[in-house]
């Protein structure tokens, strides 16, 4: 199984189209060990040949020109994709808009949760994927799930889903209580449990996660890798950078580090590679040479970027 980051950046990328903050503004300036990224998805690859992406950004089609693999093959009829299938793991903007780059009447497949279908439902715009051409399947929870084509042929790839904690998308929250607690653990957020169908190794995708809990612990036990929520490295980042009033946990984002952080919830278990993506422009760790970065580094996590590839 080949997985490949086409995104890493969380929602607006990095830097982010109207972000004066020193990261963006370094990134825009090229400074050395600061990577420009486009926002969160993955591909994935059972044969090579065909992949399946695990959410649509916006910068999709950027990201479908930075890799040929995505692309057609020069042998290839005139209209044709290798993109089988999209997994999505919530209705987040930076999740689904790239969803409406994929038009054109070509077949693929969407797998998603209740909530997610429901969303792209109420949302007439999704028409432009004419569900007869582009079905759209419900990615059960906790079963494990063989994902196929538009046409039912098999990718080769077996996806179980999870709920996580999280939050239903920012907008869908209601603007008159600001305020409220907007959080679901029901599956408006969910990770993936990527295989392939001959393979051992499984790789854990969880770009969005508001806790670690025992459940999630115990899940991720033994995992050959595991991509995680590296949206915040502190808390209150975005109030401290003065760019927002949100804090991470509001966000539905777990901060990579303190005693209630991710590094510290996921240290005592045993998970061979790790590596954090949806890291938004505020993180520190985007810098090579902060002492964030250091610290992450010296924890046993990578920070992921544009273009990383990995082989299972
Ligand atoms: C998030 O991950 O919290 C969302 O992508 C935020 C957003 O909608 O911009
Ligand atoms: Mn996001």
């Amino acid at each position: 199984m080949r997985v490949k980051i086409i995104g890493s950046a969380a929602g607006g990328g990095f830097p982010q189209w109207n972000c004066n903050y020193r990261l963006s503004r370094a990134a825009r300036t090229g400074m050395p060990g600061v990577h420009p990224r486009t926002q969160s998805s993955i591909a994935a690859s059972a044969d090579g040949t065909g992949w399946v992406l695990f959410n649509a950004s916006p910068d999709i089609r950027q990201q479908i020109a930075q890799a040929p693999e995505l692309q057609p093959a020069a042998d290839a009829p005139l209209r044709s994709t290798p993109i089988r299938a999209v997994v999505l793991t919530n209705a987040d903007v930076d999740h689904i808009a790239g969803l409406l780059s994929l038009r054109e009447r070509q077949p693929f497949a969407i797998y998603a949760t209740a909530q997610v279908l429901a969303t792209l439902e109420a949302n007439s715009i999704f028409n432009v994927l004419d569900p007869a051409i582009v079905p759209r399947r419900l990615l059960a929870p906790t079963e494990e799930m063989a994902i196929r084509d538009a046409d039912g042929h098999p990718t080769g790839l077996v996806v179980g889903s999870f709920a996580v904690p999280g939050k239903v998308a920012l907008y869908l929250e209601q603007r008159d209580h600001p305020g409220a607690d907007f959080s679901s653990d029901t599956g408006d957020t969910i990770g993936v449990r990527i295989s392939s169908v001959d393979g051992r190794a499984a790789v854990f995708y969880i770009p969005g996660c508001a806790r670690i809990d025992a459940a999630l612990r115990a899940r991720l036990a033994d995992a050959a890798c595991l991509l995680f929520d590296g949206t915040v490295y502190t808390d209150d980042e975005m109030i401290t950078a003065r760019v927002g009033q949100k804090t991470g946990a509001r966000m539905g984002h777990i901060a990579m580090s303190g005693e209630a952080g991710s590094i510290a919830g996921l240290a005592d278990v045993k998970i061979a590679r790790r590596i954090f993506i949806h890291i938004n422009n505020t993180n520190p760790v985007l810098d090579e040479n902060s002492a964030e970065h250091a610290a992450v580094r010296a924890a046993g996590w990578e920070v992921a970027s544009d273009g990383m590839e990995m082989e299972f």
